[in-house]
């Protein structure tokens, strides 16, 4: 079922449920890409900027989470970061993502449940506008860590509109204050899209520390 765009666009960001938001996106998918490029979408091109900022090109698994269609994983592929993991609630999207042939491992599966990698296996978690209230929750945010590398980074942004209803700054904080992870960069909020004025987001760089 393709959804029209702005049926998608109030499908998704004012989702009840995670089958309602999956839904949204498996109606988007085949337009996602068109609609993102008219809006000025920028985050996979900052989260790009970040990770290069803070991790060198070599070994080791880069996992994007909330990976959509696959933008941001075609600019990290672009810069050259290799070995490269989709994980995505939508399997519309992700057979979207699949078409660009940038990804070793796509994987169908929700944030905030637990993951099926091991502790420590990637050494990158980047994610871009996949975290928010209706999207995916603040409590996924630990098992991100915990399957990120001791001295790996995590590269996250979350949308602004309900960040502290959905608790965001509180778990960032917790999982600061509990050791599991350092803030290096927190930039924002800051408009996510050029050419749209109420799209607030904020990002961050994290070091898993333990
Ligand atoms: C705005 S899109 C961003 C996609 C891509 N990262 C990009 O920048 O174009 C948000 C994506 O997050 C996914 N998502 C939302 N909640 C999720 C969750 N709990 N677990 C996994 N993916 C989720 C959606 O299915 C959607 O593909």
């Amino acid at each position: 079922m393709t959804l029209s765009r702005d049926e998608a666009l109030g499908r998704v960001y004012h989702a009840r449920t995670r089958d309602d938001l999956r839904e949204g996106y498996d109606g988007w998918a085949s337009d996602y890409d068109a609609d993102m490029d008219r809006r000025g979408y920028k985050l996979p091109g900052l989260v790009t900027t970040l990770v290069a900022r803070h991790v060198a090109l070599g070994d080791g698994p880069i996992l994007d989470a909330g990976a959509g269609t696959g933008l941001l994983g075609e600019w990290l592929q672009l810069a050259g970061y290799r070995d490269l993991t989709a994980i995505d609630l939508s399997q519309g999207m992700l057979d979207i993502a699949r078409t660009r042939e940038v990804y070793d491992h796509l994987v169908c599966a929700a944030i905030g449940d637990s993951l099926d990698h091991a502790d420590g296996h990637f050494r990158v978690v980047a994610s871009a506008g996949a975290f928010g209230v209706h999207h995916a929750p603040a409590s996924g945010l630990e098992e991100l860590v915990r399957i990120t590398q001791p001295g790996g980074h995590l590269v996250i942004t979350v949308r602004g509109i309900g960040m502290e209803d959905g608790g965001f700054p509180q778990e960032i904080k917790r999982l600061e204050d509990t050791g599991r992870w350092r803030k290096l960069e927190e930039h924002g909020p800051f408009f996510a899209f050029r050419n749209e004025a109420d799209s607030l987001y904020m990002a961050w760089v994290f070091e898993k520390t333990a």
